[in-house]
């Protein structure tokens, strides 16, 4: 990896130690610059060179699949990874008393679409997190049983950055005929996933984190033989096989998941995707995972070495590109405060420091952190 050309990319990299992409990440220039071209288009020509947006819109649909092992017609564009899950939450068929499996500590859009079931008697079973900050695979196979009907959690937990066992839930799914449905946006673009491997049912994921893409622009994956599963809530003119026979009302969905884009796409988020698959495919997500999993064990053992408790497992196979650390000597909300003064950025969540690099970060950035933690 040409760390020194990567860098050159992110101008987020001149003024700051940017270590916060499981908040939100930077744009590139390649995204931007789609972007800008897109905008600038539109500007000077109104919708004249539609056919290449839509081939653009194509090709960065390809290129979400191949990041994912999936097929493109596996793979839908969404507004975020909240309206991804509620697809599938409001798609399937629900008898009273069926029940949803969770974690005690997955982001909101992983649960509410779950709790919205609530006049259709569904419940929610809560997996809790260990004070190891691990949430062991046993835990959620203990909570299945008979009217289990969905398995949904994070690939990478946003707390803690634990990194749940997506192999042998799906294998427990399979076994129990469970859907299994993952929220993927805290691991997408950092770390492998290959979900025909795996065997995930349905995946959702927004762009603005470690694909650092825009905001307001997802990938819904929908497993082709899962499809069928859920039945689709929102649609509109673009959801149908003929969508440009305006007049014709033949209401026949599309045969692949692009029946969820309902209407007009997120075009300009979309060019912005497309600027950051390129690159993300082009340097390749094995190198990547290798550097962010290298950056995260130097600053581990740094932390360490400063006293500091480290809360994320460390163990292979749990690690992600989230470290969550705390100290008890320590106000964690002002030393923040007094990094982001030192242009080193860091965020808090649940009473402890989550610090989360990416590949175009370097060891300095980290020993720089650590030169200016107390
Ligand atoms: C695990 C997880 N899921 C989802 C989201 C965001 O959801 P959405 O894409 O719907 O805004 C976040 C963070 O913002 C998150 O950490």
């Amino acid at each position: 990896m040409d760390i020194k050309k990567i860098r050159k990319e992110f101008p987020v990299t001149k003024k700051y130690a940017y270590l916060d992409n499981a908040c939100i990440g930077p744009l590139s220039y390649r995204a931007t610059a789609y972007m800008n071209k897109f905008v600038d288009d539109m500007a000077r020509c109104g919708g004249i060179n539609e056919d290449r947006w839509v081939e653009d819109v194509n090709k960065t649909r390809a290129m979400a699949a191949r990041l994912l092992n999936a097929d493109p017609s596996e793979i839908a564009f969404t507004k975020n990874t909240s309206e991804g899950i509620s697809f599938v939450a409001n798609g399937l068929g629900w008898s009273i008393s069926d029940n949803v499996v969770i974690t005690d500590v997955e982001f909101p859009a992983n649960v509410y679409p779950w709790m919205n079931l609530k006049d259709r008697w569904v419940q929610i079973k809560f997996a809790a997190e260990d004070d190891a900050g691990r949430i062991p695979f046993e835990k959620i196979e203990k909570l299945v049983d008979d009217k289990t009907k969905v398995i949904s959690v994070s690939f990478v937990e946003f707390t803690s950055g634990f990194r749940n066992d997506l192999k042998s839930i799906a294998n427990l799914c399979k076994k129990r005929g469970v859907v299994f449905v993952v929220d993927g946006i805290q691991g997408l673009g950092a770390l492998e996933l290959d979900v025909k491997k795996i065997g995930v049912d349905f995946l959702s994921a927004d762009g603005h984190k470690w694909l650092l893409s825009p905001e307001g622009i997802g990938i819904f994956y929908a497993r082709d033989r899962s499809l069928e599963k859920l039945t689709v809530r929102e649609v509109g003119w673009a959801s149908v096989v003929d969508k440009e026979n305006y007049l014709d009302y033949n209401f026949t969905l599309r045969p692949d998941a692009s029946r969820f884009e309902c209407g007009s796409l997120n075009t300009l988020g979309i060019y912005g995707l497309m600027g950051s698959l390129e690159l993300i495919l082009e340097i390749g997500i094995k190198e990547i995972e290798e550097r962010v999993l290298d950056l995260t064990d130097h600053l581990v053992n740094g932390l360490e070495n400063k006293g500091y408790k480290i809360f994320s497992s460390r163990r292979k196979g749990d690690r992600s590109g989230i470290v969550s650390f705390y100290s008890e000597h320590q106000d964690l909300a002002s030393v923040r405060n007094t990094l982001k003064s030192w242009g080193i950025i860091v965020n808090l969540r649940d009473g402890r420091i989550r610090v989360s690099p990416h590949f175009y970060n370097t060891h300095e950035e980290i020993d720089r952190l650590l030169r200016h933690l107390p």
